[in-house]
């Protein structure tokens, strides 16, 4: 063996031999390769600027949607269709980033015990939701979807909706639309605030629930 050669096998396996510097070295790779991936995705304009159609959850969509979130409906149904032919035919438009850059948490999920519902606001009626969420057997025979028929009972009381439209407002702030001036329009002006308790007061989980899946993917259909 040459002696350069034995010089070069030393350094490797200096690395390879002390776990201080192999650590050093892995993270330094791992950490190059994350920035040169995730970092463009900040500075791509359409992976922040919402699609033309996005409205905002209305107060009682929101309040749906952390009922979606409390229930685990996530853990069962993914948000995401992805850009295949089987996926688009059977749900509709592919999934796209401007829809969903005012997602706190995005629920886009990974597991589909049921169907994607990302595009499923409008494809059924109120009546048909709640009957079911109350007893999916009663309109799909072989379904094995759990009952929720406790959220036609429970009431809203609306006292943290205000709040939730505020953070709302405050975590997407770097996403907001422009106005003329180039000010970001929050998503909710302070009468929305305001009239957020109001909106939500009284009106059931199953009431909340269902506007939030009426909601869903109707900014791309
Ligand atoms: C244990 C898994 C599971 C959980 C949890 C679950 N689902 Fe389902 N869901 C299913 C399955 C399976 C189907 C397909 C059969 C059917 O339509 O009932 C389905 C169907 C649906 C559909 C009809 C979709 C379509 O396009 O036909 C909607 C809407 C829905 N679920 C909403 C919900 C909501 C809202 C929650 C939470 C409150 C929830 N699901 C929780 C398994 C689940």
């Amino acid at each position: 063996m040459s002696n350069e050669h034995k010089e070069m096998t030393n350094k490797h396996e200096k690395v390879e031999t002390n776990v201080g510097l192999f650590f050093i070295f892995a993270i330094l790779a791992i950490s190059v390769g994350a920035l040169v991936e995730i970092t463009p995705l900040f500075f791509q304009k359409a992976m922040v600027t919402p699609v033309t159609n996005l409205k905002p959850y209305t107060a009682l969509q929101m309040e749906g949607r952390d009922i979606y979130i409390r229930e685990g409906c996530h853990v069962c149904h993914s948000q995401m269709i992805r850009p295949f032919r089987a996926e688009t035919e059977r749900y509709g438009h592919y999934s796209v980033a401007g829809e969903g850059v005012w997602e706190h948490p995005f629920l886009w999920g990974s597991k589909r015990t049921g169907p994607d519902i990302a595009r499923v606001g409008g494809r059924y009626s109120d009546a048909w939701h709640r009957a079911h969420l109350i007893n999916p057997r009663s309109v799909v025979p072989e379904s094995n979807m759990p009952s929720f028929k406790w959220l036609d009972k429970n009431k809203l009381t609306g006292e943290l909706t205000a709040k939730k439209l505020k953070t709302f407002n405050f975590l997407t702030k770097s996403h907001q639309r422009i106005d003329k001036n180039g000010n970001r329009i929050p998503l909710y002006s302070a009468e929305d605030i305001a009239g957020a308790k109001a909106a939500v007061k009284g009106k059931t989980e199953m009431q909340a629930l269902i506007a939030y899946l009426q909601s869903l993917g109707l900014a791309l259909k």
